[in-house]
């Protein structure tokens, strides 16, 4: 197994440091356009290799995608992150770009590859990547609902004192502030939260999730990697060991919650093909009503791109 991850930033080299660490390829092939950069990173995460008990070897690469050929999997995390008070759409005309030239080299050098997007804002550049590289949908899709849920069971491990392990939560829609958390599907050790929570403190929960990005951003003075960069890593695993596992991911639809043409988070099945499976849940009215505010934030971010020269 080869995989590939474009962007040594942040994200990018704890993406790259956890698929070493986990053992997840062969070779994780890190790329970036700073001359050095990846080399860098990929020198230091071998480094740790005598440490953390790992053979995965980290590959630096400046530009130069013959490195990255053949990948299994590619992810890309290219682009700005957010600065405080910006929202992921506002960069949406410098990662679009950005986004654009990677997915043409990425398919150039690894037609077979299945893509994961991470850069913002993330379900637009999904479809960017989405309509560059004329893959299958299956094999191009975004990372967000890991990380999202991953903040709400941490909040609510937090707020219940219990372990996050036990936590088992589904969220749809965009990456952004209209993101749909669904209490009525999180348990905790196979409990429905709600029988465990009053309802004024969930829903407080619930809204710190949405904002949950924002928060780090506000902290940092610049967006959040450990999360987003291993949440990005366990989709990969899931890939290359064919775990066939249920996460919240951003994938293209098909009529499926009654949306069409558009990327959004819904639960799939993850394995050695990319999406196997969409899962079709039974919404709620006000479920529904939610991820549809949420289709139409993100199909208006979409309609931008297709306006750009960027597009396809
Ligand atoms: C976040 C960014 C990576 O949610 O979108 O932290």
């Amino acid at each position: 197994m080869k995989v590939t991850v474009v962007g040594a930033g942040n994200v990018g080299a704890t993406c790259a440091d956890a698929i070493a660490r986990w053992e997840l390829a062969n070779e994780v092939v890190l790329l970036d356009i700073k001359d050095g950069f990846a080399e860098g990173k990929a020198l230091d995460i071998w480094q740790t290799s005598p440490i953390n008990l790992f053979d995965t070897r980290p590959v630096g690469s400046t530009s130069d995608y013959s490195k990255t050929a053949g990948s299994d999997v590619v992810v890309i995390t290219s682009g700005l992150p957010r600065k405080p008070g910006m929202s992921r759409d506002d960069l949406i005309a410098t990662n679009a770009a950005i986004v654009k030239s990677v997915t043409e080299n990425v398919v150039k050098s690894s037609p077979e590859a299945i893509i994961i997007v991470v850069s913002n804002p993330l379900d637009v550049m999904t479809y960017c990547a989405y309509l560059n590289s004329n893959f299958p949908s299956s094999r191009v899709f975004g990372m967000a609902g890991i990380l999202d849920t991953a903040r709400y069971r941490a909040f609510l491990a937090e707020a219940l004192d219990v372990s996050p392990k036990d936590i088992q939560a589904v969220l749809m829609g965009g990456h952004g502030d209209t993101m749909v958390p669904l209490p009525r599907y999180t348990t905790v050790g196979g409990i429905p939260v709600t029988e465990l929570i009053e309802k004024d403190k969930l829903d407080a929960i619930v809204e710190r999730t949405k904002k949950g990005g924002g928060e780090i951003v506000n902290l940092l003075g610049t967006s959040a990697w450990y999360a987003p960069g291993t949440a990005a890593a366990q989709m990969v695993e899931a890939i290359v060991r064919d775990q066939r596992r249920v996460f919240p991911v951003c994938a293209w639809l098909d009529g499926e919650y009654g949306l069409k043409n558009i990327y959004l988070g819904i639960p799939v099945v993850l394995g050695k093909n990319g999406i196997e499976r969409i899962i079709e849940l039974q919404l709620d009215k006000d479920e529904t009503e939610l991820l549809h505010a949420s289709a139409k934030a993100v199909r208006e971010v979409m309609d931008v791109l297709d306006k750009m020269s960027v597009s396809a």
